[in-house]
């Protein structure tokens, strides 16, 4: 009944964003100017919470639109309507719908869905994850030297040493194959299918990755933060790779 809930609320979600993709909406700024937030996004959250509410309206939900929306649960939904709003705004059909269901701090589930590609992930721990329906793993490449990669940037800037610039500074003049594509939660369903061989970002938050980073562990791959210590979708930093490069990787974004 979960797992039902969560693919039913991420297709529900996933079919208001397709059929709404192309404008006519409104868009609105939140933290920033380029910070979007569209009518788009709050449609496709409400028909996320209808569905989970209807199952479970004693589960606590965190959504990125809406906030953290508390009750006395063991479970709690994490909610990305729309990942990847900016692309979505512009008519990039690079985005998808993030949900992913914790229990008592352990991530269960995650489903990551991008309906103009028409690829449905999903990871349930302990049991692999999938991309419609069939199994998937990490890449096997075992070098930084050859690998392909993906990160994000902030929308708001933020001095930090080895600051996002200065870590894709040194791959460009490494000579190494770097995108941005502008959803994390896509970003991480790459890695974990063995498109990319590791992504990384400086900012955050826990909707963006709360479903991806299980996906990508599911997979066979591993996700740390910048520092090598264990994940939490509740701190901004995240190195996911093919576990195979993760540690070269890693010295790569320190010492940048
Ligand atoms: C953003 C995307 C983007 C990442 C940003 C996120 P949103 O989420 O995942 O790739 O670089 O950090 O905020 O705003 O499109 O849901
Ligand atoms: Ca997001
Ligand atoms: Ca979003």
């Amino acid at each position: 009944m979960l797992k039902e809930t969560l693919l039913e609320a991420t297709r529900a979600a996933a079919g208001l964003m397709k059929s709404n993709f192309g404008g006519g909406y409104k868009i609105s700024s939140k933290s920033g100017i380029n910070d979007l937030v569209t009518e788009v996004d709050k449609l496709c959250e409400q028909a996320i919470f209808t569905i989970i509410r209807s199952r479970y309206p004693d589960h606590h939900i965190l959504s990125e639109e809406s906030g953290d929306l508390r009750q006395d649960s063991a479970y709690k939904w994490i909610v990305d309507p729309i990942d990847g709003t900016v692309n979505y705004a512009h008519g990039v059909p690079l985005c998808c719908v993030s949900v992913a269901l914790e229990k008592d701090g352990q991530m269960l589930m995650g489903a990551v869905y991008n309906p103009f590609l028409e690829e449905f992930f999903f990871a349930e721990r302990g049991r692999g994850a999938t991309l419609n329906g069939r199994k998937i793993s990490v890449s096997l490449n075992p070098r930084l030297e050859t690998a392909f990669l993906v990160t994000g940037f902030p929308y708001q800037w933020e001095e930090l040493p080895r600051d996002p610039m200065q870590v894709f500074g040194s791959f460009v003049k490494a000579g190494l194959p770097l995108r941005r594509m502008g959803s994390a939660a896509i970003d991480l369903c790459w890695v974990a299918c063995g498109r990319f061989d590791g992504f990384w970002e400086h900012n955050l938050n826990a909707w963006d990755a709360a479903a991806g980073y299980l996906i990508v562990e599911e997979a066979g791959g591993r996700v740390t933060d910048l520092a090598g210590n264990a994940y939490s979708p509740y701190q901004k930093r995240l190195l996911a790779t093919n576990g195979r490069i993760h540690e070269e990787l890693l010295e790569a974004i320190i010492r940048a």
